[in-house]
């Protein structure tokens, strides 16, 4: 078991949208011998979104809305990379991805540099002290200049980098790629498509040989380039990586399948395997003899056909196995599970065993929420499945009256299933919908008629930020006045807890100054 939790690699690409995520997943998937050609990840997606209503808004839309894990082996190693939407509609998906995922690797478009959605995603990788990789992609085209993108990285993300491979040139330019790591150089054909590059031994750039490779005026360069790198960058320590205090830059092009090998060899010797991972009772370590996991995230059935769902359970420890019963936490129920799906490339398929690092997709009929434990017995509670304020609020009312119950089981199922969140109003009882993005109101309006067979319509209800409320007392005479002054901005949250909808920031100042035993966090976690 030991040894088989040792091969595990699970991470996430994450990106701003264009940047090159999905190429990026595709190439490496050919590396893995998990697909034979290019545009069978694209395609792949193109093929459900034909058959399936739901994912005919994603197709439209042209956005990865569904999170998926896709599985390969690779030398030795069995990787995971859990696919995350890039569209930041659905940034709250991609945050509950990222608690599951051990470590990631970040793409940024050479042309664009460091883009607003990938500043998201990697603040909470960082807060996480999560593993990164740095992927600068799009070598082929004319971009920002090497240096001034590493300290863009540095400034705007707040990392530590130390690039494992430079570029030879760019754009028209481009000759290739010198590998730090390895002591290795690339030479870029632009022909390499398809194909896995040979690469060319190179322990010293000052060798004569490079000027015949690359041509008198690019080896100045890259020697010139390269002292500077050795003099201001770090020396790589893996230690460092894993603690998420130092992260590795890679250069490439994904498109061409260029210098993807290098970041994939590197990855699997230094990215590590499964972490340990808190549960509110204590610390829980992968090779752990019995069974723990969590549920990061809930798939609906795209077949309308069927009503269940696919919960996907991130192994935290020890083994999962098919047919024998696990305690459902939350609810203090066993359950069996006789068809345990694994991913396999784009694949799923049932399997007897897996091991911590690996997702298995359990098949639910409503018994599942975001953030629960699944144990052999062990009362735990694994933390960390975080829940931010959402940006737009509306109130949902129920347009057929005949079809109260259909509505209200419809919404309680993708509230669990993480697709937005809910607060009921303290003062009236009315619901009102809080979303990431305006694109999930549609989604969940078109989910709602499509599954549940109920309709409704939003009204418009001006928040500016959800605010957990925690009363140092709430017996005090403080916490009572400030219930009584914001009445009408109270709610509870799917879990009862209490929450201020503020209209400004303003009056987030106000009551921190008025009622300081009173604490608001734009944070909740989901328990
Ligand atoms: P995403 O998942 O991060 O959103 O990005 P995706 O991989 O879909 O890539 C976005 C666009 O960038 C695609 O072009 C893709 O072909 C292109 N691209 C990815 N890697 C490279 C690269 O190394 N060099 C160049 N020049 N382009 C790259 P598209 O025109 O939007 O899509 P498609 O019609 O080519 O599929």
């Amino acid at each position: 078991m030991i040894n088989e939790i040792s091969k595990r690699r699970t991470f996430g690409i994450i990106s701003h949208p264009d940047a090159g995520k999905t190429t990026l997943t595709e190439k490496l998937l050919l590396f893995g011998g998990a697909i034979q050609e290019a545009g069978a990840v694209k395609s792949n997606k193109i093929k459900k979104g034909a058959t399936s209503d739901f994912m005919e808004i994603e197709r439209q839309r042209g956005i990865s809305v569904a999170t998926s894990v896709l599985a390969f082996n690779y030398k030795d190693k069995k990787i995971n990379i859990l696919d995350t939407p890039g569209h930041k509609d659905f940034a709250e998906d991609t945050f509950r991805t990222l608690t599951a995922v051990d470590s990631v690797i970040v793409v940024i478009d050479v042309a664009k540099g460091v883009e607003e959605q990938t500043e998201k995603l990697v603040e909470v990788c960082r807060m996480r002290n999560i593993p990164m990789i740095v992927f600068i992609n799009k070598l082929d085209r004319e971009g920002k200049d090497a240096f001034d993108l590493l300290d863009e990285v540095e400034q705007k993300l707040g990392l530590k980098v130390t690039p494992l491979s430079f570029p030879i040139g760019m754009g028209f330019d481009f000759k290739g790629i010198y590998n730090i790591w390895e002591k290795n150089i690339n030479l870029f054909t632009g022909e390499s498509k398809t194909s896995i590059e040979d690469t060319i031994a190179f322990d010293d750039v000052n060798n004569p040989e490079l000027e015949k490779l690359i041509g008198d005026q690019s080896a100045e360069t890259l020697r010139e380039e390269l002292e500077l790198v050795y003099e201001v960058y770090p020396e790589f320590d893996a230690q460092a990586y894993q603690k998420g205090e130092l992260q590795p830059v890679f250069f490439g092009s994904a498109l061409n399948n260029f210098g993807v090998r290098e970041l994939l060899d590197c990855f699997i010797d230094i990215a590590p395997s499964p972490r340990p991972k808190n549960a509110e009772e204590r610390e829980v370590k992968p090779n752990e003899d019995t069974f723990t996991g969590f549920v990061f995230k809930i798939h609906a059935n795209m077949d309308p056909k069927h009503r269940d769902r696919l919960a996907f359970i991130k192994i935290v420890s020890g083994t999962f196995e098919r047919n024998k019963p696990y305690l459902h936490v939350r609810n203090n129920k066993k359950l069996k599970f006789s068809s345990p799906n694994a991913f396999f490339a784009e694949k799923k398929e049932i399997v007897d065993v897996s091991y911590a690092g690996d997702i298995v997709g359990l098949h639910d009929t409503g018994n599942f929420k975001i953030g629960d434990t699944l144990t052999e017995g062990e009362q735990l509670n694994f933390k960390g499945i975080p829940s931010f304020s959402p940006e737009h609020f509306r109130y949902i009312n129920n347009a057929d009256p005949m079809k109260a119950k259909q509505l209200n089981k419809g919404i309680d199922q993708l509230m669990d299933e993480g697709v937005a969140q809910l607060f009921t109003l303290e003062m009236n009882g009315r619901k009102v919908i809080g979303t990431v993005g305006a694109l999930q109101y549609e989604v969940i309006q078109y989910r709602l008629e499509h599954e549940y067979g109920a309709k409704c319509t939003y009204e418009n209800f001006p928040v500016h930020k959800a605010c957990w409320v925690e009363p140092e007392d709430p017996k005090n005479e403080e916490f009572a006045e400030f219930k009584r002054v914001k009445q009408k901005f109270l709610a509870k949250d799917k879990h009862d807890q209490l929450v201020f909808l503020a209209d400004s920031p303003f009056s987030i100042e106000m009551m921190k100054q008025k009622y300081p035993t009173v604490k608001l966090h734009y944070v909740s976690e989901y328990k």
